[in-house]
């Protein structure tokens, strides 16, 4: 098994909960160690898309009722939206990058303009600071200029944006391979192997 690498994903309230059920899975099935973060909506999102039932069961349990053992390699914290005072919101720990999947706007925002008033905020701020890997991936259509704007400041100051836009030359036959394609162009950028997909070979 390839290093084990510890990664912040965030999931904020914008449509797709998939995307991010898809890469959790990927990482916990790779034995990396997630530190987790739901935003209000991002949680509510979860429930109305992918049947999380907050009141029963715990994020762990609810991937282990969706994907079973699959994901036992790995290991995943859920931290406090509101709890500064995690690992996480310091520079002095070390991470191996992070993830808004997906990303809603009023996040993005918030992002760009280095507000830092929840945890995902912060802990963007601080994988800018650090330059680590941040990973944002966007859902929302069709974009306005504040929306692009914020876009391009984030790249601008070193994230990563992969729009939520899966690829139709995969021949994709499930939701589950549109959400693979996304959660693996995500891990190419963190440099974490995966078999999501098979890259593209052109002529054959
Ligand atoms: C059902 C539903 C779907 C939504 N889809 C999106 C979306 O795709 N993109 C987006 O930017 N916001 C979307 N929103 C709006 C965000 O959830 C809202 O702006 C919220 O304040 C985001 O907060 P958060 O970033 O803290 O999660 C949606 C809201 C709801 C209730």
């Amino acid at each position: 098994m390839a290093q084990a690498r510890r990664v912040v994903v965030a999931v904020t309230g914008a449509s797709g909960a998939l995307y991010a059920t898809r890469l959790l899975r990927a990482l916990l099935r790779g034995g990396h160690s997630v530190d987790l973060i739901l935003s209000k909506y991002g949680r509510y999102l979860l429930v109305e898309e992918m049947g999380l039932q907050p009141d029963k069961e715990t994020i762990t349990e609810f991937l282990q009722r969706l994907y079973g053992d699959e994901i036992s390699a790995g290991t995943l914290v859920e931290l406090g939206l509101n709890d500064l005072t995690c690992a996480v919101a310091s520079g002095s720990v070390r991470t191996d990058g992070m993830v808004v999947i997906p990303c809603s706007t009023k996040t993005l925002a918030g992002i760009a303009n280095g507000s830092s008033t929840n945890l995902i905020e912060r802990s963007a701020d601080v994988s800018l600071k650090e330059r680590r890997p941040l990973v944002i991936v966007p859902r929302e259509t069709p974009l306005n200029l504040i929306q692009l704007r914020n876009l391009a400041t984030v790249a601008e100051a070193g994230a990563m944006v992969v729009p939520a836009m899966p690829a139709f030359y995969q021949k994709p036959s499930s939701f589950d391979d549109l959400g693979d394609f996304i959660a693996g162009r995500v891990l190419n950028l963190l440099h974490i192997e995966h078999d999501l997909f098979t890259p593209w070979r052109a002529g054959e």
